[in-house]
């Protein structure tokens, strides 16, 4: 291989491509290397230059690493672009070409570069009731050639920038979902191209969002504020090299429009013929404008912090595949697919005439809408219609959980046109695939992303549809391995952190939920050891060392706290709401065990973070923790004969999972473990705890036969149950809808809860076998050992990792098994071959072929 035809490509700054509003000091750089068809390339050096080496040279710096390379090069100012690229080396001696330019910009990094003021526009309403969304504004002119337009905004709300009469970016539900009272994101756009010479107009559209509309259950509003505010700031650079900022402050006015509310949980009321034409373009008419409040003072104990993790997109757009009209009067649309985000609406109608869209996951009966399980949550959007001609309406400020939209009103009836389902989240890119030749599995991929998207919304949510929506850290632990192996979810995760750590009580324990909510509180197994556990596995996934330093001492905060309290080494006090194996099926894992069980992992996790971040003391002592819960755990739950307390799946599972048995026990558990799935006629019986651990257990153990029978399932309890009976997203429950009984109680069934589809994580590390080496993060060094089955045909998968494409095909051909293989360049990865002989290569970047004699 010639060391010229390496290339470095994929430049990425935090994670992200060329991105605005950087405010960490040091911003972590990643590329990625081709080397064509080449075998076993490695990078060898890099060569990092920053405007030119103006800002940085790095120097020709021996290393492999191409990820998370902090910048370190003379201080960047707030607002400051800089201009990157890179060039490598390979095994020869001269470097690759230089990599495309690509760019970063700083946001604003000291709390006296804020000189905007927050605004709002007091309201006419008593505050009790759904605000109606402010229109705010302003004109300012533009006197000089431009060089650089930024806009630097945010809201306690939810925002919709504007310029000239046009939306600013693509961002929805802005600023995201923080602890306000502690900080807030903002958020940073380029809109040189949207100014003009002369007059321009700035606005903004403020709702009440997760600051100040409802929340959670209850009917709830009000968490963190009453009033939405916006505090927004434009630099101008011009061509001369001076500057201008037009900031919110006193010279803003605004006026309510056709937005009567908007509301995440209640949905928007739409009132078209409420005119407000031209609001945000110069012009406007000063009568309709009131005076905005300005507050004074900034309270800078609240942190203004660049948002970090992917903004909330409309990633897509589904056409209604039918309509029907269960009685006159209502039309029910049904779009195919369980989803979130809301509809757009293209009707047809005499002015005032009111159409409401109600949204729901199921039909009744086959016929009518099923709302009874989205308990307090509307769900509603309301259009009055203003005129004649075909009107559309999109709502703002709120989203649904549904598969069907019921539209009533006095209109005609109307053609399946009419409706276009609008999908939102977080828009974390696609990283894994999987297809295999079962119809039923490639249905469980499906529904397992789809579930990740919907929920995936500014934080990780248990459910999109009813009064809940909450940061439940029980779910986000047991699934976010399952999500790292689906997407890009590093700054996603890395967010998500940052609330955690601010949800953290005085004494250390981690919430139950984060953002935290009054209730819950906090400090319960298997949910507040999210903590530790997603911090771990980003790292394992992405080798982000960042986020196990900036959490470090909450993580070790919580340990301390776990041994404070339970002496003994059982965690048997403060487990608070307790809410153990939740949703298993007729097998309730004893509660002392299972937390006692975490409270092992979490101080496994612990030792082994310690020893990353070479504090060696702390390793030994949170691994003389593990060692004596370990003990502990089995005097109090394990029998001689490898029987575990409760003798449920999860039991064992964790057990078995968490390392706490003796090697002679192990597998002896396994065979219990394996005795009471047969005894339940191959069924599962696990609850969100142990579902995950299912799968992994059984392969490590010998058994992927068992866990492909599961699998595979198509009776109550599985995942093919729900599949048969039409589900395109994981259910809450296993039994939330049953031939025998019908719908499950409606006080908790979600059709859209991503917990139970956390077996994703055993179809991408088991069944292709991309599995990560904890000893490499970031796939730096992996793993290649397939489980295949011959139920499956075959698999064909894949993953991006921070380095590359790697991907695992197998497929049975008569008595063999035929295997392709890719490795990406400047990695290496262990295959293990799925014959008798378990047979291993030790492999550099390249792809590889094999065929071996298939044992089933
Ligand atoms: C949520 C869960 C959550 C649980 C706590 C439910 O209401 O939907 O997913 O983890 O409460 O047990």
């Amino acid at each position: 291989m010639s060391s010229s035809s390496v290339r470095p490509f994929e430049l990425r700054c935090e994670y992200q491509v060329n991105p605005l509003g950087i405010d960490t000091p040091a911003p972590r750089l990643f590329w990625k290397m081709d080397a064509g068809a080449s075998h076993n390339a490695k990078q060898t050096a890099y060569q990092i230059i920053v405007n030119n080496g103006a800002k940085w040279d790095s120097g020709q710096v021996s290393s492999n690493e191409s990820t998370h390379i902090a910048y370190a090069g003379l201080p960047l100012a707030s607002g400051e672009r800089t201009e990157w690229k890179v060039r490598i080396w390979g095994e020869l001696d001269q470097p690759s070409e230089w990599s495309e330019t690509s760019f970063w910009q700083m946001g604003l990094l000291k709390s006296e570069d804020w000189i905007a003021r927050w605004i709002s526009l007091p309201s006419t309403r008593p505050v009790s009731a759904l605000q109606s969304p402010s229109y705010l504004r302003r004109d300012f002119q533009l006197t000089k050639p431009l060089l650089r337009a930024t806009l630097y905004a945010t809201a306690r709300g939810v925002y919709l920038p504007y310029l000239n009469g046009k939306r600013i970016g693509n961002t929805l539900f802005a600023p995201g979902w923080t602890d306000y009272k502690k900080r807030i994101a903002y958020q940073t756009y380029d809109v040189t191209n949207e100014l003009i010479a002369g007059a321009n107009t700035i606005g903004a559209i403020i709702g009440d969002g997760w600051y100040a509309g409802y929340v959670a259950w209850g009917h709830r509003n009000h968490f963190y504020g009453t009033e939405p505010q916006l505090l927004a700031q434009l630099f101008l650079e011009y061509a001369d090299g001076s500057s201008d900022t037009i900031v919110t402050d006193d010279s803003w006015c605004g006026a309510n429009g056709p937005i009567v509310y908007s509301d995440i949980l209640a949905g928007e009321y739409y009132d078209s013929r409420i005119a407000l034409a031209g609001w945000s373009s110069p012009g406007f008419d000063k009568d309709k404008c009131r005076p905005v409040k300005v507050e004074k003072e900034h309270d800078t104990s609240i942190l203004l912090t660049a948002q970090i993790d992917p903004p909330i997109r409309k990633t897509e757009e589904i056409p209604a595949k039918s309509v029907s009209r269960p009685m006159p009067g209502s039309y029910i649309f049904d779009l195919g697919q369980n989803m979130v985000g809301w509809v757009r609406l293209k009707i047809q109608g005499a002015p005032g005439t009111i159409v409401r869209l109600r949204y729901g996951e199921m039909l009744e009966q086959r016929k009518s809408l099923y709302v009874d399980n989205l308990r307090g949550a509307e769900a509603t959007d309301t259009f009055i219609l203003s005129g004649s001609g075909i009107k559309t309406f999109e709502p703002h400020f709120t989203f649904h959980g549904f598969r069907f939209v019921e539209v009533t009103g006095a209109i005609e009836a109307p053609t399946t046109n009419a409706i276009t389902g609008i999908v939102i989240h977080s828009d974390t890119p696609k990283t894994g695939s999987f297809e295999c030749g079962s119809p039923l599995v490639n249905q469980l991929v499906k529904n397992i992303d789809w579930g990740q998207r919907g929920n995936f919304i500014g934080v990780p949510t248990d459910c999109p549809q009813r009064d809940e929506r909450l940061g439940w850290m029980g779910d986000a632990q047991v699934f976010v391995r399952t999500a790292a192996a689906n997407r890009d979810v590093a700054g996603f995760f890395e967010k998500w952190m940052v609330d955690v750590v601010d949800a953290q009580s005085a004494e250390g324990a981690f919430s139950d939920v984060a953002p935290r909510a009054p209730n819950p509180p906090d400090g319960a197994p298997a949910w507040a050891d999210a903590g530790v556990i997603v911090p771990w596995t980003i790292y394992q996934v992405y080798g982000s060392r960042q986020i196990l330093t900036s959490n470090y001492s909450a993580m070790t905060a919580w340990i301390d706290f776990l041994v404070k309290e339970n002496p003994n080494f059982l965690w048997l006090k403060r487990r608070n709401n307790d809410y153990g194996d939740w949703l298993s099926i007729e097998a309730d894992t004893n509660k002392d065990l299972l937390a006692t069980a975490y409270f092992a992992y979490d101080a496994w996790i612990m030792a082994r973070i310690a020893s990353v971040l070479n504090k060696q003391n702390d390793a030994s002592k949170y691994e003389q923790v593990f060692e004596n819960i370990k003990q502990a755990f089995n005097k109090t739950y394990v029998a001689e004969d490898g029987k575990v307390l409760g003798n449920t799946q999860t039991s064992y599972l964790l057990a078995l999972r968490f390392n706490l048995l003796p090697d002679h026990l192990r597998p002896l558990a396994a065979k219990h473990l394996v005795d009471d799935i047969k005894n339940k006629g191959n069924h599962l019986s696990t609850g969100f705890i142990g579902v995950g651990y299912l799968c992994p257990v059984l392969s490590d153990a010998g058994y992927s036969d068992i866990a492909y029978t599961l699998l595979l399932n198509k009776t109550f309890p599985s995942w093919g149950y729900s599949i048969e009976h039409g589900a395109t997203t994981i259910w809450e429950r296993w039994d939330g809808w049953t031939e025998e009984k019908g719908f499950q109680d409606v006080g908790m069934n979600s059709f859209n809860h991503y917990s139970l589809g956390s077996v994703g994580e055993w179809l991408q590390r088991y069944a292709a076998g991309i599995d990560n080496d904890p000893d490499a993060p970031g796939f730096k060094h992996f793993f290649l050992h397939p489980h295949p089955d011959r139920r499956l045909g075959y698999v064909t998968a894949s993953f991006e990792s921070v380095h590359g494409t790697i991907a695992s095909h197998w497929e049975y051909n008569g008595d063999d098994i035929l295997l392709k293989m890719v490795v990406p360049a400047n990695t290496t990865a262990t295959i293990t071959l799925p014959n008798a002989e378990r047979t291993t290569h030790e492999v550099g970047a390249g792809t590889y072929e094999y065929a071996v004699k298939a044992d089933n």
